[in-house]
């Protein structure tokens, strides 16, 4: 069984939707032990709600490397093996990311290349979508290195952007129709690639 971290800084509905598929056996590799939230957000009581370990620890607080050295610690003290970002803002450093090469996976609303890097997070994804008048797009799967939105591909899917599309309706149906379904998806096809070489 692979210890996962699921980071969130938001709503948590992927954090909903990661717990639910472990629930359901779509995740049977991997088993969450740890939530981290960096600021005070609903995925904390999401975790609470599932009685699974939550810390916080808020980026306003720390310095950058402070606060990675800290992430840092939670992660060796649960002993976690993938670590999960789920509408986690803070962008990590390669100090952890050279830890955990193929080793952290992300989401991300929109079809990576495309749409993706610094500044393109939350509705600014969709919006720009629309402002390029785009006739697809979707979700992205991948793996996290120091570059934001930059790592390996793992799993993408897309759909038909609507004439009457405004960025909250396809940020809806990408999250409904898409990441809820892929992400499970990906977080076990990785669990069980981590499993088979352990
Ligand atoms: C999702 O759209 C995800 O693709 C992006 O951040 C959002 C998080 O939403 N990385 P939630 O907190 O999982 O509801």
């Amino acid at each position: 069984m692979v210890n996962i971290a699921v980071l969130a800084s938001g709503g948590g509905t992927n954090l909903q939707a990661i717990i639910d598929a472990q629930k359901n056996g779509i995740i049977n590799y991997g088993e969450i032990k740890l939530i981290v939230c960096d600021r005070v957000c609903y995925s904390q009581e999401r975790a609470n709600i599932e009685g699974i370990p939550c810390i916080l620890i808020e980026r306003k607080k720390y310095k950058k490397e402070t606060f990675e050295k800290k992430l840092l610690e939670s992660l060796k003290e649960y002993d976690i093996e993938l670590i999960v970002l789920a509408g986690f803002l803070t962008i990590l450093t390669s100090n952890i990311t050279s830890l955990y090469e193929n080793r952290i996976m992300n989401i991300h609303p929109s079809l990576l290349p495309r749409f993706g890097g610094k500044g393109y997070y939350g509705i600014i994804v969709h919006e720009k979508v629309l402002e390029a008048k785009e006739k697809i797009s979707g979700a992205t799967v991948h793996f996290v290195n120091e570059i934001p939105d930059g790592g390996r591909i793992i799993l993408q899917e897309s759909l038909e952007v609507l004439e009457t599309d405004t960025p909250e309706t396809l940020q809806r149906r990408i999250m409904e129709q898409i990441e809820w379904k892929i992400f499970p998806k990906a977080i076990e096809m990785i669990s069980r690639e981590i499993s088979s070489e352990s």
